[in-house]
């Protein structure tokens, strides 16, 4: 077969393809009410995989990040998290086997300050681990120096990109194997649009597995080793970035618009 994947190539680490999924969604049916969402998902990511999810709006990208995190119950299918069944577990829960969701638009605590965001990031982590959580605060606030210069003030006195900043950084307090981020770009302008890029190929290289959910397929493809394109909450295409990135189909409905605004870059090294 030989398809071809730009950057490094998580099958050929001892991590990677070859072994087990960190995450395997089996036949995911989800419903909103009578309405089915859902269709029947199936997707893999690896260890150390950035995979990304794209699709138009309503695709149901977010439905099953959703669905993976806990958020909400599948009516069918399975979700297998490091060897676990995971399915109907509440997401506490999953979030201590290191499955950590960083939701579509924030969701940060903008009444409270900004280091106390990040604390309640970390709140699922046993007490014993007090020591260990302070190393991680300090390390989070020498990730995005911007984060320890307003450490107290309200969250919500934040830029749009400082938020998008401190919602992944609370995520990351949670210590997580995979890290789902459910388009982390939105509403950002373009300089910040490649900041978030950048930090998905840092934590990425930091040994971080990610499944990036992105309106943005460029972006998406230009990070990920490898995507699923969601349509109308089926899988319709998947594949290495690289060969999606090139693929008629793709190119049409994702990756002709102007609303494009990161150029094709390979996933960092
Ligand atoms: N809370 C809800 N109640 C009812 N229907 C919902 C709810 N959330 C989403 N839906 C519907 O489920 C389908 C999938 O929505 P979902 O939010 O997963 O799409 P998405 O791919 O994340 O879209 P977007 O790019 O706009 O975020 C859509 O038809 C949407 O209208
Ligand atoms: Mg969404």
């Amino acid at each position: 077969m030989g398809a071809e994947v730009v950057g490094p190539d998580p099958r050929q680490n001892g991590a990677g393809r070859a072994g087990a999924p960190l995450l395997r969604v089996s036949d995911l049916f989800v419903n909103y009410g009578q309405v089915e969402a859902l269709h029947g998902i199936s997707l893999d990511v690896y260890p150390g995989e950035v995979v990304a999810i794209i699709g138009s709006n309503g695709a149901g990208k977010s439905t099953t990040m959703r669905a993976i995190s806990g958020m909400l119950v599948p009516r069918a299918g399975r979700v297998v998290f490091d060897g676990r069944d995971v399915t109907g577990l509440p997401s506490h829960e999953i979030v201590r086997l290191g499955l950590v969701h960083v939701p579509e638009g924030r969701q940060i605590f903008a009444n409270q300050s900004v280091r106390d965001n990040l604390m309640l990031g970390a709140f699922q982590q046993p007490r014993s681990r007090a020591a260990e959580t302070a190393e991680r605060l300090r390390r989070e606030l020498d990730r995005f120096p911007v984060l320890r210069e307003r450490q107290d003030q309200r969250a919500g006195t934040l830029s749009g990109g400082e938020q998008q900043m401190l919602a992944i950084s609370r995520g990351l307090m949670a210590r997580p194997k995979l890290l789902l981020l459910d388009e982390p770009s939105m509403g950002l302008a373009p300089l910040l649009v490649r900041q978030v890029a950048e930090t998905v190929r840092q934590l990425n290289s930091e040994g971080v597995t990610i499944l990036l959910v992105e309106q943005l397929a460029m972006m998406a493809l230009s990070v990920a080793h490898r995507a699923y394109v969601i349509q109308n909450g089926v899988v319709r295409i998947e594949g290495p970035s690289a060969g999606l990135a090139r693929n008629p189909e793709v190119i049409r409905a994702y990756l002709g618009g102007a609303a494009q605004q990161v150029e094709a870059q390979p996933p960092a090294g």
